[in-house]
């Protein structure tokens, strides 16, 4: 069986995309399954994280995405710092993806891993998303087959999820791209008890209510730690950890199972 390819996207920077894919990744692997994390942000944060004390990669994702060719992935993955975790690393120089003028379909994530070997072996592919609409988001919504957004429920919150949607259809919507893709819904992540969160969750219910994602996932130190300190919650020193972790358990176990939104 082929692995699930699971995306977190959001337009919006900050959000917390790459923190949920580190805690969904993370929790899948605690409870034994095999991962392989894809970092398609030039920023290249979960490629830090993950690899903190990994030597320089070989390859990176520019040379999987140039090589646009079935099973160029392969030599690209590496294993991350994190136990269970195999992660095809991220680079500055990824960006130049996103300024190339070509107008084809961008299909060549999907190619890359096509006939791949190693990537049979995985049962999940998490993809880390940029904080944009462009190219590189495109490879990522044209190989998966969920997408979820994550967002803060902030300001602006309910338009950045509709134009992530609107990009959800647009895939969708033609076969020469991906009309299988999955919208997994909205992940709110780092609430606190503001009453500005509260009336920013009751919009976002409002509007897309069978969307929202249970658990909401709150603000919390032991999470903002994790980018620092390169070690998941759970290996984390805040008293606090073993509660945290279980709601990213439980966030990971939601999106896992069999859901379909409209
Ligand atoms: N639930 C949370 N509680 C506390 N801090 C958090 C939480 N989620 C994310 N953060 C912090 O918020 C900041 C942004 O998180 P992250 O890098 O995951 O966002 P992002 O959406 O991937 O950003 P970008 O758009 O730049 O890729 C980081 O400092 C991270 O530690
Ligand atoms: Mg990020």
């Amino acid at each position: 069986m082929p692995p699930k390819v699971l995306a977190f996207g959001n337009q919006k920077g900050g959000v917390g995309k790459t923190t949920i894919t580190l805690a969904i990744a993370e929790a899948l692997a605690e409870s034994g399954q095999r991962l392989l994390v894809l970092d398609l942000d030039p920023q290249a944060n979960i490629t830090h994280t993950l690899s903190s004390s990994a030597p320089e990669p070989q390859f990176d994702m520019l040379d999987v995405l140039y090589a646009n060719q079935a099973g160029a992935i392969d030599d690209a993955i590496i294993a991350s710092s994190w136990s269970g975790i195999d992660l095809v690393p991220s680079a500055a120089r990824l960006a130049r993806l996103d300024v190339e003028a070509i107008t084809a379909p961008e299909t060549r994530l999907k190619v890359a891993c096509w006939d791949s070997k190693a990537v049979a072996g995985y049962d999940f592919v998490v993809i880390d998303l940029p904080p944009s609409l462009g190219r590189l988001a495109l490879n990522g919504l044209m190989y998966a087959d969920t997408a979820h957004i994550v967002t803060e429920p902030e300001a602006f919150s309910i338009t950045a999820v509709q134009e992530f949607f609107n990009t959800i259809d647009t895939v969708r919507a033609s076969p020469m791209l991906n009309p299988d893709l999955i919208n997994g819904g909205i992940i709110v992540n780092k609430r606190a008890r503001l009453s500005e969160h509260d009336f920013q969750l009751e919009q976002l219910t409002e509007f897309f209510g069978p969307y929202l994602i249970e658990p909401v996932i709150r603000r919390r130190a032991a999470i903002a730690d994790v980018h620092s300190t390169g070690v998941p919650v759970r290996r984390g020193t805040h008293k606090s950890r073993l509660e945290v972790q279980a709601g990213l358990d439980q966030l990971a176990r939601t999106i896992t199972a069999e859901r379909k939104h409209p």
